[in-house]
């Protein structure tokens, strides 16, 4: 082929496509349905290439083969949606400053944790840690070894969340000019978080679908825009274990426009003027 002229990209025909989608269900809880053919098209063809595989019927059947793990989480990384942004909806980071902080420092919990259970590139749990910094600096020696785990199933997010270092345009999405003069500093043409923020939080690659009782109890969950890929018994399922994974009395944070759903009885809301968090009963 002319080198100048650009690869015609595979289509997925339907038998391949119902392979990949199975997988995808199967490997991580994403639900595709029967219409995402340009999701695969789009997000896949660069695999094919990369791997130097024929098509995208060639990395179906590799997949079915289902001894490749590189290749399976390959697929994952460019199949999930990390679409995120620092202290995103604002209110969830409010009401931990307001509400779930002070809550902690004066029952005088020593090592308190919070888990951002789908943490993408790390805005979120740097977010979590920033609102922290904050909150030591007004009481300083409250809350002492809190922690923040930080977890995602895409190993090309969480080496960007663990390298910590950020461009322009990433840091306008939600930072302020303050806080990047006090909690960022320049690295080349980046924007390195520092240490103050980054040594609390610790990074680990989970996958939401499987067994996480090995990371302990959390008194503060967030779990943010990431249940919404899933079918209603995985959502059912993953909210039922996140519910077991919190201390009595401890808060789960979802997107603004997810609901505990199926699990009523074990949470109640809490309303504050900001939004919403839910409160594990006791
Ligand atoms: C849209 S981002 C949300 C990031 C952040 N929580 C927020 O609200 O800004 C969704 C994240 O969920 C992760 N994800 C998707 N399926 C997952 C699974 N089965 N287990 C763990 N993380 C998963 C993706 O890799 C992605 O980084």
């Amino acid at each position: 082929m002319n080198s100048t002229q650009p690869r015609k990209q595979s289509q997925i025909p339907q038998e391949d496509y119902a392979v990949i989608r199975d997988f995808l269900e199967r490997s991580c809880g994403i639900v595709l349905g029967d219409h995402k053919h340009y999701l695969i098209n789009s997000r896949l063809n660069r695999i094919v290439q990369e791997e130097g595989m024929a098509s995208l019927s060639e990395l179906a059947r590799r997949l079915a083969k289902g001894s490749d793990v590189r290749l399976q989480d390959r697929v994952i990384d460019a199949m999930t949606t990390n679409e995120t942004s620092w202290f995103r909806d604002g209110y969830p980071f409010e009401i931990l400053r307001t509400l779930i902080l002070p809550e902690l420092a004066d029952k005088r919990v020593r090592g308190a944790r919070i888990w951002s259970a789908a943490c993408s590139s790390g805005q979120e749990p740097y977010s979590i840690s920033i609102v922290i910094e904050e909150f030591l600096r007004a009481r300083p020696g409250a809350l002492p070894d809190i922690q923040v785990v930080a977890t995602d199933i895409s190993s090309t997010v969480l080496a960007e969340a663990e390298a910590g270092r950020f461009d322009d345009m990433t840091l306008s999405r939600g930072i302020t000019e303050e806080i990047k003069q006090r909690y960022f500093e320049r690295d080349g043409n980046c924007w390195r978080i520092k240490a103050s923020v980054r040594r609390r939080v610790a990074f680990k690659k989970l996958n939401l679908t499987q067994s996480f009782v090995g990371l302990g109890r959390f008194h503060c969950i967030f779990c943010r825009n990431v249940l919404i890929y899933f079918s209603h018994d995985v959502k059912r399922d993953i909210l039922r274990r996140l519910a077991e994974s919190l201390h009595s009395g401890g808060y789960l944070f979802l997107g603004s426009s997810e609901a505990v759903t199926g699990h009523a009885d074990r949470f109640e809301t809490v309303r504050q003027p900001v939004g919403h968090v839910f409160r594990k009963l006791c």
